[in-house]
């Protein structure tokens, strides 16, 4: 049985379902159905859930894991930049907390098949929804120019050596020898970047550039924040846990964008003031997992967690 183990499951339910509530959860990534299960039991029998995720596996494995849920959760195989649109036709209204646990899951990473990992030997596909067509990693690195993967490999993989690696791809296919596997694009990343210095793989970088521009992950946490923001009933919570620091730097600044404060006027009375102001921020600073839990489980390392609460009522 493949395994997830939700990151920071405490402090998502301590902020995300502090008391039993009557009303919608939205889970735009629901995984394995750790966090969605948990939600759910803080938040009790009036509550009811929107499972979205992009993986058909994932929500396979969800519905299993949800099963002593049955009657209060409604699937939807879909992207989460189309969460509005899910919820509509769901008929979802009063939504108290909407959760976006972002990038892969372990069951995606440990299954070589779908290519995300160079620790296991797969095509280099990487695609999160692989039954909507679309580009997986090897169509990518064949089809883009050599300028697009560099910029590619330098914004989004934050890697110093990008266009050295782009220039090593674009070689491999004019001679014939562009990998179609995993671990040996690996191999030819390695050898472009000039082997292994520190902590990290040499490709790691890369995979993960590569990994956001399959899935176009940054472009659906854009999309998606907004649209959460709108769904959630004044006083409803949005909790967004990233992985690294080009997610973290959009939901911070939407988050920031949003932000509402309530000044006192030199005449009397108090005016609610802030940029886009619709809320505050329930998490000053990000919650980041203890020790403890970065020992028991390595890929929380990275996890933040922010949360962002809508106005109540009369607030704006
Ligand atoms: C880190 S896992 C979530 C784990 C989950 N919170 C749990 O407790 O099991 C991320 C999940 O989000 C899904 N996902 C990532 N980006 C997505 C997107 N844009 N739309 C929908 N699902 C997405 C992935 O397919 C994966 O199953």
């Amino acid at each position: 049985m493949p395994s997830h183990v939700p990151v920071l499951p405490g402090a998502v339910r301590s902020l995300l379902a502090p008391a039993p509530f009557a009303g919608w959860i939205v889970d735009g990534t629901v995984g394995a159905g750790g966090h969605a299960a948990s939600l759910l039991a803080a938040a009790g029998p009036e509550a009811r859930l929107l499972a979205l995720d992009r993986d058909e596996t994932a929500l396979a494995i969800a519905r299993d894991a949800l099963a002593p849920f049955t009657g209060r959760v409604s699937f939807v195989h879909a992207p989460f930049s189309r969460m509005a649109e899910a919820a509509r036709d769901a008929g979802v209204s009063s939504v108290r907390a909407i959760l976006l646990d972002l990038g892969v899951s372990s069951m995606q990473l440990d299954r070589a098949e779908r290519g995300f990992s160079f620790l296991r030997d797969g095509p280099c596909d990487m695609r999160m929804d692989a039954t909507g067509g679309g580009r997986t990693a090897y169509d990518l690195l064949r089809d883009e120019s050599e300028e697009t993967l560099a910029a590619i490999f330098r914004d989004w993989g934050e890697e110093r050596y990008a266009a050295r690696a782009a220039r090593a791809v674009k070689t491999a296919l004019a001679e014939g020898r562009l990998p179609d596997s995993t671990t040996a694009l690996a191999d030819l990343l390695d050898k472009a970047l000039g082997g292994r210095k520190g902590r990290l793989h040499p490709a790691t970088r890369c995979f993960q550039a590569l990994r956001l521009a399959v899935n176009r992950e940054l472009d659906e946490l854009e999309k998606v924040l907004p649209q959460a923001l709108d769904l959630l009933a004044p006083g409803g919570r949005l909790g967004v846990i990233s992985f690294h620091s080009l997610e973290d730097h959009i939901v911070k600044n939407f988050f920031r964008l949003h932000e509402g404060e309530t000044v006192s006027l030199p005449q009397g009375g108090t005016r609610w003031a802030g940029a886009e102001p619709r809320g505050e921020r329930a998490t000053k600073k990000p919650v980041v997992p203890d020790e403890a839990e970065c020992a028991a489980n390595p890929r929380a390392r990275s996890a933040k967690l922010r949360v962002f609460e809508k106005a109540r009522e009369g607030a704006a």
